[in-house]
């Protein structure tokens, strides 16, 4: 998402070139996959993916999104209208130079639009075989229930991380629904903002000193012991914390500390 012009990841990424080496060296660092949108840009961040992608053998799996407008780095607004998602998958078609999407998510439900309309456009997508799997994002329960009833939803991407760990609820019910769960702002950094300041505690502090780690590779590590069905897409544009984040999966939380870093954040939970 940040691989695109700012403030507001609008416009196309400036350092083009250096956009394509960022996403080859994680490729090569073993990511294997990129979740994007057309929001971002919109359009440029799947451009500059795909002419990744063209030169690649490897296998990436894409993961991109519809239902998110964008028309100025201020101007962002819900349109999930079956017409405009079906527009806008066959434009990141092309743009990823895909012929099938490997996962393609609803960006987010459309007050103005019957959720099952936008859930039944993503079925009929998929039953074409324009894209292979349906994902949601920012959604509730209740909306994850009702979409199971149309179609069979693969991933889920919402807000969560060890500084928010409001969407909890619904981090269970994927996991007992069999849904990946993609966790966005893992780093806890707000969407517009450009830094990631997870938190000052003491705590988290002394357990990254115990593990010569950073605190937001504590966070990662944290998310990612935290439950088997969560995928992980922090968001950079620089290498060195690239290299950085795909190191925290190396580090090893004991129990303890899994569960006091946890309650750090979770007031309700320690209760
Ligand atoms: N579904 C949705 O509505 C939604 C919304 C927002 C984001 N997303 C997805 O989630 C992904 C991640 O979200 P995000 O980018 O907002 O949040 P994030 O991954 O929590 O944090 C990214 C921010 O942290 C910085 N950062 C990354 N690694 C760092 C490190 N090792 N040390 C210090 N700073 C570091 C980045 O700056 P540098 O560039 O300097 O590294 C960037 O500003 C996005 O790429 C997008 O795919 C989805």
């Amino acid at each position: 998402m940040r691989l695109c012009g700012q403030p507001g990841n609008f416009g196309p990424y400036p350092d083009w070139a250096s956009g394509k080496r960022l996403i080859r060296r994680a490729i090569e660092l073993g990511v294997n996959f990129i979740d994007t949108a057309h929001a971002y840009g919109p359009g440029w961040n799947e451009s500059l993916i795909g002419e990744v992608l063209a030169d690649l053998s490897e296998e990436v799996v894409v993961a991109t999104k519809g239902g998110v407008e964008k028309t100025a780095a201020d101007k962002v607004f819900p349109d999930a209208r079956p017409s405009q998602l079906r527009l806008r998958c066959e434009e990141s078609l092309q743009r990823l130079r895909l012929e099938r999407i490997p996962l393609y998510q609803l960006h987010r439900p459309d007050p103005n639009v019957p959720f099952a309309e936008s859930v039944g456009a993503l079925a009929q997508l998929r039953a074409e075989g324009k894209i292979r799997h349906v994902g949601l994002s920012n959604v509730s329960l209740a909306q994850i229930e009702e979409a199971l009833q149309i179609v069979p939803i693969a991933s889920v991407q919402n807000r969560f991380n060890l500084a928010e760990q409001a969407d909890s609820d619904v981090l269970e019910l994927c996991l007992a629904r069999g849904i990946a769960y993609l966790p966005w702002g893992p780093l806890a950094a707000k969407p517009f903002s450009p830094e990631a300041p997870l938190s000052d505690d003491h705590r988290l502090a002394a357990i990254a000193r115990a593990h010569s780690a950073t605190e937001g590779q504590i966070a990662l590590a944290w998310l990612l012991q935290h439950a088997p069905h969560i995928v992980l897409i922090p968001g950079t544009t620089s290498t060195v914390h690239l290299e950085e984040n795909i190191l925290a999966k190396t580090i090893i939380l004991s129990t303890v500390e899994s569960l006091s870093l946890g309650a750090l954040f979770n007031n309700v939970k320690t209760r």
